[in-house]
């Protein structure tokens, strides 16, 4: 299988790459930081991978997303995984900051995932994974934006999925819930609501071997924000949470 993934170097996505490297898969990765792309790339090629492929670029800018996937030539599967844990603060004194993290974790994830699957669509299918978040089932206090435009992002999916349906093409939305990744390497462990990168990459694998909808990882999150989702907002919106 040929695999593109987006955002090659976070945490979660490098433990895709490893468990797809030793399943012999051929990879195409992309992100902005090129020392380390080729460094994954190595790893994946020693674990098994029959082809790995580096592009180093803005992987945020609509005009190289627009080229990158026109010149890939298969797509069986991908991943976009990019993202940015937006600094709620920072929001409301810093508009330029705010408009660029909406375009990392909405626009850009987005065009990604419709341009892919219009790509897998010409060829006859394929399935592309899209790391959302638990943030995106309720605006919170805290990461307000974040929260915003992952909500953005999951809705984007849920159409794009509905629209896929006849061309053969599958999106699968994962909502990871804390997961250890350089991302969270601040953010006090939520101890055993949180989840490892390995364990993230096994349900985002199984998520798109299966086709599955929506991945919540670690699982029970299905459950906690169902209840978070239950909580009026005349309540919610007094939580510093
Ligand atoms: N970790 C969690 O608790 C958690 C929970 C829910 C959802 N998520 C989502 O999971 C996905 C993967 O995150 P992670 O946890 O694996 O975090 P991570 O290791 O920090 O990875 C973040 C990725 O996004 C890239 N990125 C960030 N800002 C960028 C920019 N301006 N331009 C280009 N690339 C940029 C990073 O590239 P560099 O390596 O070059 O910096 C890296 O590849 C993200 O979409 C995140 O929102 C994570």
């Amino acid at each position: 299988m040929h695999i593109v993934i987006i955002g090659a170097t976070s945490g979660i996505a490098q433990a895709a790459v490893r468990q797809w490297a030793s399943e012999g898969n051929s990879l195409t990765l992309f992100g902005r930081n090129a020392s380390e792309l080729e460094r994954i790339a190595a790893d994946a090629r020693v674990r098994g991978a029959s082809g790995v492929y580096v592009h180093a670029g803005d992987i945020t800018s609509i005009s190289y997303i627009e080229i990158a996937v026109a010149q890939l030539e298969k797509i069986d599967q991908a991943l976009v995984a990019h993202g940015s844990l937006t600094k709620s603060q920072r929001v409301e004194t810093d508009a330029r900051y705010f408009a660029d993290e909406i375009n990392i974790n909405l626009v850009s994830a987005a065009v990604w995932t419709q341009l892919i699957a219009n790509a897998m669509a010409k060829r006859g299918g394929g399935s592309v994974a899209v790391i959302s978040s638990v943030a995106g089932d309720r605006g919170r206090y805290a990461n307000h934006a974040y929260g915003a435009a992952k909500a953005g992002l999951t809705a984007f999916c849920d159409g794009l999925r509905a629209q896929m349906l006849d061309r053969k093409v599958h999106v699968v939305t994962v909502k990871p819930g804390p997961i250890d990744t350089p991302m969270t390497a601040h953010v006090a462990k939520k101890g055993a609501l949180s989840g490892t990168s390995e364990q993230c990459a096994r349900d985002i694998i199984k998520g798109l071997d299966k086709r599955r909808d929506v991945v919540y990882s670690p699982w029970f999150w299905w459950g906690i924000m169902r209840i978070v989702r239950a909580i009026p907002e005349r309540i919610a919106k007094r939580l510093k949470w």
